[in-house]
Protein backbone atom coordinates (compact mmCIF):
# COMPACT_ATOMS: atom_id res chain seq x y z
CA UNK A 1 0.00 0.00 0.00
CA UNK A 2 1.42 3.33 -0.58
CA UNK A 3 2.54 5.82 2.38
CA UNK A 4 1.81 9.19 3.67
CA UNK A 5 3.98 11.36 1.72
CA UNK A 6 4.36 13.29 5.33
CA UNK A 7 3.55 11.06 8.59
CA UNK A 8 4.33 7.37 5.80
CA UNK A 9 1.06 6.13 7.60
CA UNK A 10 -0.44 3.57 4.47
CA UNK A 11 -3.29 5.11 2.18
CA UNK A 12 -5.73 3.29 0.65
CA UNK A 13 -6.77 5.54 -2.52
CA UNK A 14 -10.22 6.64 -2.66
CA UNK A 15 -10.14 7.23 -6.21
CA UNK A 16 -8.00 5.80 -9.21
CA UNK A 17 -8.26 7.95 -12.12
CA UNK A 18 -6.60 5.54 -14.46
CA UNK A 19 -3.16 6.15 -16.59
CA UNK A 20 -3.19 9.89 -16.51
CA UNK A 21 -0.75 11.84 -19.48
CA UNK A 22 1.19 14.99 -17.86
CA UNK A 23 -1.58 17.74 -17.10
CA UNK A 24 0.29 20.34 -18.33
CA UNK A 25 2.41 18.46 -20.98
CA UNK A 26 0.78 19.68 -24.23
CA UNK A 27 2.42 17.83 -27.60
CA UNK A 28 3.22 17.86 -31.34
CA UNK A 29 2.28 14.75 -32.88
CA UNK A 30 5.69 13.85 -33.42
CA UNK A 31 5.52 13.35 -29.66
CA UNK A 32 2.56 10.84 -29.33
CA UNK A 33 4.67 7.97 -29.48
CA UNK A 34 6.63 8.88 -26.13
CA UNK A 35 3.77 10.14 -24.44
CA UNK A 36 4.40 9.43 -20.51
CA UNK A 37 1.51 8.32 -18.47
CA UNK A 38 1.16 7.61 -15.42
CA UNK A 39 -0.99 6.45 -12.49
CA UNK A 40 -3.24 9.56 -10.72
CA UNK A 41 -5.02 8.04 -7.42
CA UNK A 42 -5.88 10.31 -4.82
CA UNK A 43 -6.27 8.94 -0.98
CA UNK A 44 -6.71 10.08 2.17
CA UNK A 45 -4.38 9.53 5.46
CA UNK A 46 -6.47 8.56 8.23
CA UNK A 47 -3.07 9.29 10.66
CA UNK A 48 -2.71 12.75 9.64
CA UNK A 49 -5.73 14.03 8.00
CA UNK A 50 -3.95 14.95 4.62
CA UNK A 51 -5.68 14.33 1.32
CA UNK A 52 -2.83 13.52 -1.15
CA UNK A 53 -1.51 12.20 -4.65
CA UNK A 54 -1.15 8.46 -3.95
CA UNK A 55 1.40 7.94 -6.93
CA UNK A 56 4.15 10.97 -8.11
CA UNK A 57 5.79 12.35 -11.23
CA UNK A 58 8.96 13.64 -10.67
CA UNK A 59 8.91 17.41 -10.99
CA UNK A 60 11.34 17.83 -13.58
CA UNK A 61 8.73 16.43 -15.87
CA UNK A 62 6.08 18.37 -14.72
CA UNK A 63 8.40 22.28 -14.46
CA UNK A 64 10.55 22.77 -16.68
CA UNK A 65 11.65 25.38 -18.99
CA UNK A 66 8.48 25.00 -21.27
CA UNK A 67 6.36 25.33 -19.14
CA UNK A 68 3.30 26.65 -20.41
CA UNK A 69 1.32 28.66 -17.95
CA UNK A 70 2.31 32.29 -17.55
CA UNK A 71 0.29 33.78 -14.95
CA UNK A 72 -0.22 37.17 -16.64
CA UNK A 73 -2.03 35.46 -19.07
CA UNK A 74 -5.22 36.17 -16.81
CA UNK A 75 -6.04 40.03 -16.39
CA UNK A 76 -7.89 38.39 -13.14
CA UNK A 77 -5.30 37.20 -12.06
CA UNK A 78 -3.17 39.86 -12.27
CA UNK A 79 -5.97 41.88 -10.67
CA UNK A 80 -6.08 39.84 -7.39
CA UNK A 81 -2.23 39.41 -6.62
CA UNK A 82 -1.93 43.31 -7.10
CA UNK A 83 -4.49 43.50 -4.42
CA UNK A 84 -3.83 40.48 -2.49
CA UNK A 85 0.09 42.37 -2.95
CA UNK A 86 -1.54 45.69 -1.43
CA UNK A 87 -3.14 44.19 1.36
CA UNK A 88 -0.08 42.11 2.68
CA UNK A 89 1.88 44.96 2.09
CA UNK A 90 0.09 47.16 4.22
CA UNK A 91 -0.68 44.77 6.89
CA UNK A 92 2.61 43.30 7.48
CA UNK A 93 5.46 45.56 6.13
CA UNK A 94 4.44 48.92 7.45
CA UNK A 95 7.12 50.37 9.63
CA UNK A 96 9.58 47.74 9.06
CA UNK A 97 13.14 48.43 8.01
CA UNK A 98 14.13 48.18 4.57
CA UNK A 99 11.54 44.50 4.54
CA UNK A 100 12.77 41.50 2.61
CA UNK A 101 9.88 39.74 0.20
CA UNK A 102 10.39 36.05 -1.15
CA UNK A 103 7.59 34.35 -3.16
CA UNK A 104 8.20 30.78 -4.24
CA UNK A 105 6.76 29.78 -7.67
CA UNK A 106 7.07 33.27 -8.99
CA UNK A 107 6.08 32.49 -12.33
CA UNK A 108 6.91 35.61 -14.02
CA UNK A 109 6.57 37.94 -11.53
CA UNK A 110 3.38 38.70 -11.79
CA UNK A 111 2.78 39.29 -8.00
CA UNK A 112 6.51 40.39 -6.90
CA UNK A 113 6.06 43.15 -9.67
CA UNK A 114 4.05 44.92 -7.17
CA UNK A 115 6.63 45.17 -4.58
CA UNK A 116 9.49 45.94 -7.12
CA UNK A 117 7.28 48.86 -8.06
CA UNK A 118 7.36 50.27 -4.80
CA UNK A 119 11.14 49.19 -3.98
CA UNK A 120 10.38 46.61 -1.88
CA UNK A 121 13.62 43.97 -1.50
CA UNK A 122 12.01 40.75 -3.03
CA UNK A 123 13.69 37.36 -4.45
CA UNK A 124 11.38 35.34 -6.84
CA UNK A 125 12.23 31.33 -6.76
CA UNK A 126 11.19 29.81 -9.46
CA UNK A 127 12.19 26.57 -11.00
CA UNK A 128 10.59 26.78 -14.53
CA UNK A 129 13.56 28.92 -16.31
CA UNK A 130 11.16 30.48 -19.40
CA UNK A 131 9.05 31.85 -16.82
CA UNK A 132 11.81 33.18 -14.76
CA UNK A 133 13.47 34.76 -17.53
CA UNK A 134 9.85 36.66 -18.27
CA UNK A 135 9.94 38.05 -14.71
CA UNK A 136 13.84 39.26 -14.46
CA UNK A 137 13.11 40.86 -17.82
CA UNK A 138 10.24 42.36 -15.92
CA UNK A 139 12.23 44.03 -13.53
CA UNK A 140 11.50 41.03 -10.75
CA UNK A 141 14.65 39.55 -8.91
CA UNK A 142 14.17 35.81 -9.70
CA UNK A 143 16.29 32.77 -9.17
CA UNK A 144 15.92 29.36 -10.80
CA UNK A 145 15.48 26.56 -8.34
CA UNK A 146 13.27 24.33 -6.18
CA UNK A 147 13.01 25.86 -2.50
CA UNK A 148 13.89 23.62 0.91
CA UNK A 149 15.57 24.06 4.26
CA UNK A 150 19.31 23.87 1.91
CA UNK A 151 17.91 26.85 -0.46
CA UNK A 152 16.63 28.63 2.73
CA UNK A 153 19.89 29.18 4.44
CA UNK A 154 21.51 29.84 1.41
CA UNK A 155 19.14 33.03 1.07
CA UNK A 156 19.36 33.94 4.91
CA UNK A 157 23.33 33.85 4.41
CA UNK A 158 23.43 35.93 1.23
CA UNK A 159 20.60 38.01 1.23
CA UNK A 160 19.02 38.35 5.18
CA UNK A 161 15.85 36.89 7.04
CA UNK A 162 12.47 37.31 5.13
CA UNK A 163 9.63 39.56 6.19
CA UNK A 164 6.62 38.29 4.30
CA UNK A 165 6.83 34.74 2.57
CA UNK A 166 4.32 34.13 -0.12
CA UNK A 167 3.17 31.16 -2.16
CA UNK A 168 0.17 30.75 -4.52
CA UNK A 169 -0.99 27.70 -6.07
CA UNK A 170 2.48 26.68 -5.39
CA UNK A 171 2.42 24.79 -2.03
CA UNK A 172 0.06 21.95 -2.89
CA UNK A 173 2.71 21.03 -5.53
CA UNK A 174 5.50 20.53 -3.68
CA UNK A 175 6.09 16.76 -2.12
CA UNK A 176 8.49 17.59 0.30
CA UNK A 177 6.40 19.81 2.36
CA UNK A 178 8.52 18.99 5.33
CA UNK A 179 11.23 20.26 3.44
CA UNK A 180 9.39 23.84 2.63
CA UNK A 181 7.85 24.72 5.97
CA UNK A 182 11.20 23.73 7.84
CA UNK A 183 12.72 26.53 5.20
CA UNK A 184 10.03 28.86 6.10
CA UNK A 185 10.32 28.69 9.83
CA UNK A 186 13.59 28.89 9.04
CA UNK A 187 14.05 32.56 6.69
CA UNK A 188 11.16 34.15 8.43
CA UNK A 189 12.04 37.04 11.05
CA UNK A 190 10.44 35.71 14.64
CA UNK A 191 7.33 37.96 13.40
CA UNK A 192 7.52 37.71 9.95
CA UNK A 193 4.32 35.76 8.15
CA UNK A 194 3.93 33.19 5.29
CA UNK A 195 0.70 33.91 3.36
CA UNK A 196 -0.21 31.20 1.04
CA UNK A 197 -2.98 30.21 -1.14
CA UNK A 198 -4.17 27.20 -2.86
CA UNK A 199 -7.32 25.36 -4.40
CA UNK A 200 -9.75 24.24 -1.21
CA UNK A 201 -10.45 21.59 -0.17
CA UNK A 202 -13.32 22.46 1.38
CA UNK A 203 -14.60 23.28 -2.19
CA UNK A 204 -13.30 20.26 -4.04
CA UNK A 205 -15.58 18.24 -2.01
CA UNK A 206 -18.45 20.65 -2.50
CA UNK A 207 -18.21 21.31 -6.04
CA UNK A 208 -17.26 17.78 -6.85
CA UNK A 209 -14.20 19.84 -8.51
CA UNK A 210 -12.44 16.62 -9.27
CA UNK A 211 -10.34 18.34 -12.17
CA UNK A 212 -8.30 20.38 -9.62
CA UNK A 213 -6.55 16.54 -8.95
CA UNK A 214 -4.25 16.15 -11.48
CA UNK A 215 0.02 15.32 -10.84
CA UNK A 216 1.14 18.80 -9.98
CA UNK A 217 -1.10 18.75 -7.34
CA UNK A 218 0.20 16.67 -5.16
CA UNK A 219 -2.07 17.73 -1.71
CA UNK A 220 -5.72 19.29 -0.96
CA UNK A 221 -5.26 21.79 1.24
CA UNK A 222 -7.64 22.18 4.49
CA UNK A 223 -7.25 23.74 8.05
CA UNK A 224 -7.63 20.36 9.40
CA UNK A 225 -4.54 18.82 7.75
CA UNK A 226 -2.33 21.75 8.02
CA UNK A 227 -2.64 22.70 11.28
CA UNK A 228 -1.11 19.95 12.78
CA UNK A 229 1.82 19.47 9.87
CA UNK A 230 2.73 23.35 10.60
CA UNK A 231 2.63 23.06 14.44
CA UNK A 232 5.44 20.16 13.64
CA UNK A 233 7.19 22.84 11.82
CA UNK A 234 7.03 25.64 14.96
CA UNK A 235 3.90 27.38 12.51
CA UNK A 236 0.60 28.34 13.07
CA UNK A 237 -2.46 29.61 11.26
CA UNK A 238 -3.30 32.66 12.44
CA UNK A 239 -6.16 33.94 9.82
CA UNK A 240 -7.98 32.43 6.93
CA UNK A 241 -9.59 34.59 4.44
CA UNK A 242 -11.53 32.11 1.09
CA UNK A 243 -10.92 33.51 -2.25
CA UNK A 244 -12.95 32.32 -5.54
CA UNK A 245 -10.14 32.49 -7.60
CA UNK A 246 -9.21 29.18 -9.15
CA UNK A 247 -12.14 27.41 -8.63
CA UNK A 248 -12.34 28.25 -4.73
CA UNK A 249 -9.31 28.96 -2.93
CA UNK A 250 -8.53 29.55 0.54
CA UNK A 251 -5.42 31.73 1.24
CA UNK A 252 -3.71 30.90 4.52
CA UNK A 253 -1.68 33.66 6.91
CA UNK A 254 0.69 31.33 9.30
CA UNK A 255 3.22 32.92 11.87
CA UNK A 256 5.57 31.32 14.06
CA UNK A 257 3.83 29.75 16.98
CA UNK A 258 2.75 32.04 19.83
CA UNK A 259 4.21 35.11 17.95
CA UNK A 260 0.68 36.77 16.62
CA UNK A 261 -2.68 36.27 18.08
CA UNK A 262 -4.97 33.76 16.02
CA UNK A 263 -7.93 35.23 14.35
CA UNK A 264 -11.89 33.98 14.62
CA UNK A 265 -11.57 32.98 10.98
CA UNK A 266 -9.84 30.17 12.08
CA UNK A 267 -11.63 28.29 14.42
CA UNK A 268 -15.08 29.31 12.33
CA UNK A 269 -13.74 27.95 8.89
CA UNK A 270 -12.73 24.74 11.36
CA UNK A 271 -16.05 24.33 12.60
CA UNK A 272 -17.10 24.76 8.79
CA UNK A 273 -14.60 21.84 7.93
CA UNK A 274 -15.78 19.64 10.80
CA UNK A 275 -19.34 20.07 9.40
CA UNK A 276 -18.11 19.13 5.93
CA UNK A 277 -16.71 15.83 7.32
CA UNK A 278 -13.00 16.92 5.79
CA UNK A 279 -11.30 14.38 8.36
CA UNK A 280 -13.66 11.75 8.12
CA UNK A 281 -12.87 8.85 5.01
CA UNK A 282 -16.58 8.49 4.39
CA UNK A 283 -16.42 11.90 2.76
CA UNK A 284 -14.58 10.63 0.67
CA UNK A 285 -16.45 7.73 -0.53
CA UNK A 286 -18.92 10.17 -1.26
CA UNK A 287 -17.09 12.26 -3.28
CA UNK A 288 -15.83 9.44 -5.36
CA UNK A 289 -19.55 8.32 -6.24
CA UNK A 290 -20.41 12.39 -7.24
CA UNK A 291 -17.23 11.82 -9.37
CA UNK A 292 -18.25 9.09 -11.09
CA UNK A 293 -22.18 10.16 -11.35
CA UNK A 294 -20.30 13.91 -12.83
CA UNK A 295 -18.20 11.93 -15.60
CA UNK A 296 -21.57 9.69 -16.69
CA UNK A 297 -23.65 13.26 -16.64
CA UNK A 298 -21.02 14.65 -18.95
CA UNK A 299 -20.37 12.09 -20.94
CA UNK A 300 -24.34 11.28 -21.88
CA UNK A 301 -24.40 15.26 -23.13
CA UNK A 302 -21.68 15.17 -25.28
CA UNK A 303 -22.32 11.79 -26.98
CA UNK A 304 -25.99 13.13 -27.62
CA UNK A 305 -24.55 16.47 -29.09
CA UNK A 306 -22.20 14.29 -31.31
CA UNK A 307 -25.00 11.99 -32.18
CA UNK A 308 -26.78 15.57 -33.26
CA UNK A 309 -23.60 16.91 -35.45
CA UNK A 310 -23.45 19.96 -33.15
CA UNK A 311 -20.08 21.63 -32.79
CA UNK A 312 -18.34 21.60 -29.72
CA UNK A 313 -15.24 23.66 -28.73
CA UNK A 314 -13.36 23.71 -25.28
CA UNK A 315 -12.50 26.82 -23.89
CA UNK A 316 -9.41 26.76 -22.07
CA UNK A 317 -6.82 24.09 -22.60
CA UNK A 318 -6.14 24.01 -18.83
CA UNK A 319 -4.39 21.79 -16.66
CA UNK A 320 -7.87 20.58 -15.10
CA UNK A 321 -8.68 19.33 -18.72
CA UNK A 322 -6.15 16.97 -18.68
CA UNK A 323 -8.00 14.83 -15.83
CA UNK A 324 -12.01 15.61 -17.06
CA UNK A 325 -10.97 14.42 -20.72
CA UNK A 326 -8.70 11.54 -20.17
CA UNK A 327 -10.93 10.09 -17.23
CA UNK A 328 -14.05 10.59 -19.03
CA UNK A 329 -13.41 9.26 -22.30
CA UNK A 330 -13.62 12.64 -24.20
CA UNK A 331 -12.22 12.49 -27.77
CA UNK A 332 -11.49 15.22 -31.02
CA UNK A 333 -14.91 13.43 -32.22
CA UNK A 334 -16.78 14.96 -29.10
CA UNK A 335 -14.39 18.14 -28.54
CA UNK A 336 -13.30 19.53 -31.72
CA UNK A 337 -10.68 21.58 -30.70
CA UNK A 338 -9.79 23.93 -27.26
CA UNK A 339 -9.36 27.30 -27.66
CA UNK A 340 -6.75 29.01 -25.80
CA UNK A 341 -4.65 32.41 -25.21
CA UNK A 342 -1.61 30.71 -24.40
CA UNK A 343 0.69 30.95 -27.66
CA UNK A 344 3.05 28.32 -25.91
CA UNK A 345 0.05 25.57 -26.21
CA UNK A 346 -1.39 26.87 -29.08
CA UNK A 347 -0.21 24.74 -32.27
CA UNK A 348 -0.44 21.72 -29.64
CA UNK A 349 -2.07 18.88 -28.82
CA UNK A 350 -3.74 18.50 -25.38
CA UNK A 351 -2.15 15.67 -23.26
CA UNK A 352 -3.89 11.83 -23.80
CA UNK A 353 -6.83 12.99 -25.85
CA UNK A 354 -4.71 14.69 -28.18
CA UNK A 355 -7.40 17.64 -28.74
CA UNK A 356 -5.63 20.19 -30.87
CA UNK A 357 -4.99 23.97 -29.02
CA UNK A 358 -6.53 26.70 -31.25
CA UNK A 359 -5.47 30.44 -30.88
CA UNK A 360 -8.79 32.48 -29.44
CA UNK A 361 -9.13 34.37 -32.99
CA UNK A 362 -10.32 30.71 -34.35
CA UNK A 363 -13.01 30.83 -31.57
CA UNK A 364 -14.05 34.05 -32.53
CA UNK A 365 -13.89 33.95 -36.15
CA UNK A 366 -15.75 30.21 -36.06
CA UNK A 367 -17.53 30.44 -32.41
CA UNK A 368 -19.22 26.88 -31.86
CA UNK A 369 -22.55 26.17 -31.06
CA UNK A 370 -21.52 24.38 -27.13
CA UNK A 371 -18.07 25.75 -25.35
CA UNK A 372 -16.88 23.51 -23.02
CA UNK A 373 -15.67 25.63 -20.25
CA UNK A 374 -12.53 23.79 -19.18
CA UNK A 375 -11.66 27.33 -17.62
CA UNK A 376 -14.43 26.86 -15.62
CA UNK A 377 -12.19 28.37 -12.51
CA UNK A 378 -12.20 32.04 -14.96
CA UNK A 379 -15.98 31.55 -15.34
CA UNK A 380 -16.93 34.85 -14.24
CA UNK A 381 -14.10 36.63 -16.98
CA UNK A 382 -15.27 34.88 -19.61
CA UNK A 383 -18.55 35.29 -19.28
CA UNK A 384 -18.53 38.62 -19.30
CA UNK A 385 -15.50 38.58 -22.42
CA UNK A 386 -18.26 36.75 -23.87
CA UNK A 387 -21.37 38.63 -24.50
CA UNK A 388 -21.28 38.47 -27.74
CA UNK A 389 -20.82 34.76 -28.50
CA UNK A 390 -23.70 34.29 -26.14
CA UNK A 391 -25.51 37.20 -27.38
CA UNK A 392 -25.48 35.06 -31.10
CA UNK A 393 -27.23 32.42 -29.46
CA UNK A 394 -23.47 30.43 -28.30
CA UNK A 395 -23.77 28.55 -24.95
CA UNK A 396 -20.94 27.44 -21.80
CA UNK A 397 -21.34 23.88 -21.32
CA UNK A 398 -19.92 23.02 -17.63
CA UNK A 399 -19.30 20.12 -15.26
CA UNK A 400 -18.70 22.29 -11.88
CA UNK A 401 -20.33 22.27 -9.63
CA UNK A 402 -22.76 20.38 -11.72
CA UNK A 403 -23.25 19.33 -15.59
CA UNK A 404 -25.47 22.25 -16.99
CA UNK A 405 -25.42 25.02 -19.55
CA UNK A 406 -24.39 28.65 -18.07
CA UNK A 407 -28.08 30.15 -18.78
CA UNK A 408 -30.78 27.83 -18.15
CA UNK A 409 -31.33 27.24 -21.81
CA UNK A 410 -31.74 24.55 -24.18
CA UNK A 411 -28.66 24.56 -26.79
CA UNK A 412 -30.46 25.06 -29.98
CA UNK A 413 -30.72 21.75 -31.61
P1 LIG B 1 -5.48 27.90 -15.33
O1 LIG B 1 -6.49 28.80 -14.73
O2 LIG B 1 -4.06 28.05 -14.94
O3 LIG B 1 -5.95 26.44 -15.02
P2 LIG B 1 -5.00 25.17 -14.78
O4 LIG B 1 -4.26 25.45 -13.51
O5 LIG B 1 -5.99 24.04 -14.66
O6 LIG B 1 -4.11 25.03 -15.97
O7 LIG B 1 -5.51 27.97 -16.92
C1 LIG B 1 -6.42 28.72 -17.63
C2 LIG B 1 -6.16 28.46 -19.11
O8 LIG B 1 -7.22 29.02 -19.83
C3 LIG B 1 -4.88 29.10 -19.61
O9 LIG B 1 -4.24 28.23 -20.52
C4 LIG B 1 -5.35 30.34 -20.35
C5 LIG B 1 -6.72 29.95 -20.79
N1 LIG B 1 -7.65 31.07 -20.87
C6 LIG B 1 -8.21 31.39 -22.11
O10 LIG B 1 -7.90 30.76 -23.12
N2 LIG B 1 -9.08 32.44 -22.18
C7 LIG B 1 -9.44 33.15 -21.08
O11 LIG B 1 -10.25 34.10 -21.19
C8 LIG B 1 -8.88 32.79 -19.79
C9 LIG B 1 -9.26 33.55 -18.57
C10 LIG B 1 -7.99 31.75 -19.75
Amino acid sequence: MPACLLCEHPIQPFIDFGPMPIANGFLVPEQIEDEPFAPLRVGFCDACKMVQLTELVEPEQMFHDNYAFFTSSSAWMCKHFAGMAAEQQGRWLAGRQNPFVVEIGSNDGSMLLNFAEHGIKHLGIEPSGNVAQVAQERGVDTTVRFFGLDTAREISAEKGHADLFLATNVMCHIPDLNGVFAGIEHLLVPDGVLVFEDPYLGDIVQKTAYDQIYDEHAFYFCITSLEPLLKRHGLEIIRVEPQSVHGGSMRYTVGKLGAHPVHDSVPQQLEIETELGLGDSATYERFRKNVEASRDELMAELDSLRAEGIRVVGYGATSKSTTVTNYCGITPDHVAVISDTTPLKQGKLSPGAHIPVVPYETFQSNPPAVALLFAWNHEAEILAKEQTFIANGGRFLRYVPKVGYTKAVEVQR
